[in-house]
């Protein structure tokens, strides 16, 4: 059954208003979590159907019985395989609210936050491969370099690289304690936030969210019938930046894609020209608000 206290729901009315439901057409929530968005979209439907995918196997507490709802336990990367397989396609509305949950952050034994004792793991599906640990351990230095650079905006990346390169010669660092303690001593600004950015940027290596958020457009622009809407919440400018570029142009470039005829083509009307971002009530009540920034697109 659904837990309130799982995840507290990012402006669940904008994310409804944004897919435009219809009482029978087909929906996925890619990103099902405590199912908050997920149980919004459920009540507006009559003899529509809604897939919810979730890839960590936890979430799955927070479904229910119902013949027109499928929880799906995969990585949205494979979206448009599994909606073939349970006949889910065309679909009339996509919405992704991409990262972690509360909860995961707040499970100490998934290594997510820094607050906690705990091994660095950080998967948030067993499916995956590398744990927090065998990058903290086994990158070259330019890798870790990049990922604190472009995953943690961690302005003196290239002086946490190089120490924790020295620190790990002769040890493995295991847990999340140990990995705070190893780079108490280059920490610049204030502590929390650094360390945030330091978790943030293992979080999107090890589950590797950002090639996984473009194989999601990707298929999102597949499985969507015309008319159809994309709704998508990101807390990460690099997230952000790819899902504006892909609204606009399709493409995660600057130009937009050419049909058969070599003709430039847009294959999405914005609804939103700017992102939306989360009122100031709703921030102080749920300050993982602060960051979300909701797009919406519709195929054309
Ligand atoms: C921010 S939470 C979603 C919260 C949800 N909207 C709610 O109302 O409770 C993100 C969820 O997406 C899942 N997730 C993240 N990346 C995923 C991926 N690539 N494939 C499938 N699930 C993913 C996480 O496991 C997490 O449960």
């Amino acid at each position: 059954m659904m837990s309130s206290s799982y995840h507290n729901p990012v402006m669940l009315q904008e994310c409804i208003e944004g897919l435009n439901i219809q009482p029978s057409g087909k929906y996925v929530d890619v990103t099902f979590g405590g199912g908050g968005h997920s149980k919004a979209i459920f009540n507006e439907l009559k003899e529509g159907q809604l897939f919810a995918f979730d890839q960590d196997k936890d979430a799955e507490q927070n479904a229910w019985e119902a013949e027109n709802f499928e929880f799906i336990n995969e990585n949205f990367a494979h979206l448009k395989r599994f909606l073939m397989l349970h006949n889910g396609v065309p679909v009339n509305g996509i919405l992704a609210d991409l990262g972690v949950s509360s909860f995961q952050i707040d499970e100490p034994i998934k290594g997510f936050s820094y607050r906690f004792d705990a091994p660095l793991d950080m998967r948030m599906s067993k499916n995956l491969r590398y744990t927090a640990a065998d990058i903290i351990n086994n990158y070259t230095e330019k890798k870790l370099l990049d990922l604190f650079t472009y995953y943690g905006e961690i302005r003196n990346s290239k002086t946490l690289a190089s120490h924790i390169v020295q620190t790990r010669l002769g040890r493995r660092i295991e847990t999340t304690t140990d990995l705070v303690n190893v780079v108490k001593p280059v920490i610049k600004g204030n502590p929390p936030r650094y360390l945030s950015q330091l978790f943030q940027s293992l979080r999107i290596e090890v589950n590797k969210e950002i090639e996984a958020l473009q194989d999601l457009l990707v298929q999102a622009l597949d499985v969507l019938d015309v008319g159809g809407r994309l709704v998508v919440m990101s807390y990460h400018s690099l997230e952000d930046r790819l899902v504006k570029n892909f609204m606009k142009y399709g493409t995660f470039g600057r130009e937009p894609i050419k049909d058969e005829k070599g003709q430039f083509t847009l294959p999405f009307k914005l609804i939103t020209k700017k992102p939306v971002m989360a009122s100031e009530a709703e921030v102080e009540r749920n300050p993982r608000a602060r960051s979300a920034r909701l797009r919406i697109a519709e195929k054309v």
